[in-house]
């Protein structure tokens, strides 16, 4: 079993719970589309930013985002309503994270609270020597107890694994030459 106290010199396991985070917002005139809903890419900077709080806490320091493995709007997001958005380590790697978002909006109008948006993300965690060049460094283990940890730590090995396989067939594809269009995750 995976204790908190690690043999060896790496970083002490933590928790999902450690590093938990939520985040409340309220949509105001600024974050409207021209079709008068909340503009995607402002629930997406909530997003990217409420992960890379939670990878920051798992990892002790300053993390990038490294890839956006998937984001699913599910439904539209109006003037006055309060954005939350929940973010959990899902798994660890070596120097890299996986971070899934959930992003609820409550009506107050209504009183009505719905789920509008999904989201999985990479982070790597990186020193802050020289913010031009960052330079991974090795995170902290995942210490997965429930069995919804454990399923979430499965899932994302799924979702590494098709990445992994994506960007090797991508490569192959390329004639060994990395593929065109940007790096294909990994
Ligand atoms: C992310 C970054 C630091 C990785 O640097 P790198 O030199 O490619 O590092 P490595 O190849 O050694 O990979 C380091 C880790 O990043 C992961 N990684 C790198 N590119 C990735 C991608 N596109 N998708 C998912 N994971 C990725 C690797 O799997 C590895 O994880 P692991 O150590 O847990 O196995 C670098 O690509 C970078 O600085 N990107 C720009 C980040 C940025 O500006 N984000 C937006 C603003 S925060």
């Amino acid at each position: 079993m995976t204790t908190r106290k690690q043999a060896g010199d790496g970083p002490a396991a933590k928790p999902p719970s450690d590093s938990y985070t939520e985040t409340k917002t309220v949509m105001e005139l600024q974050h409207l589309n021209i079709a008068n809903t909340v503009h995607g890419g402002e629930i997406f900077r909530l997003v990217d930013n409420a992960g890379a709080l939670a990878a920051f806490i798992h990892s002790d320091g300053p993390v990038v985002t490294a890839a956006i493995d998937t984001m699913s709007f599910l439904k539209p997001v109006h003037l006055g309503d309060l954005v939350t958005v929940t973010a959990v380590v899902n798994a660890t790697y070596h120097t890299s994270m996986e971070v899934g978002l959930t992003v609820s909006a409550y009506t107050p109008r209504t009183r009505e609270t719905r789920t509008v948006a999904t989201a999985y993300l990479v982070f790597v965690a990186v020193d802050d020597a020289d913010p031009q060049e960052p330079s991974p460094r090795p995170v902290p283990p995942l210490l997965v107890r429930s069995g919804d940890e454990r399923q979430r730590q499965r899932d994302a090995a799924i979702r590494r694994a098709s990445r992994l396989r994506l960007r090797a067939a991508l490569q192959r594809a390329a004639g060994g030459r990395r593929a065109t269009g940007g790096r294909a995750g990994d």
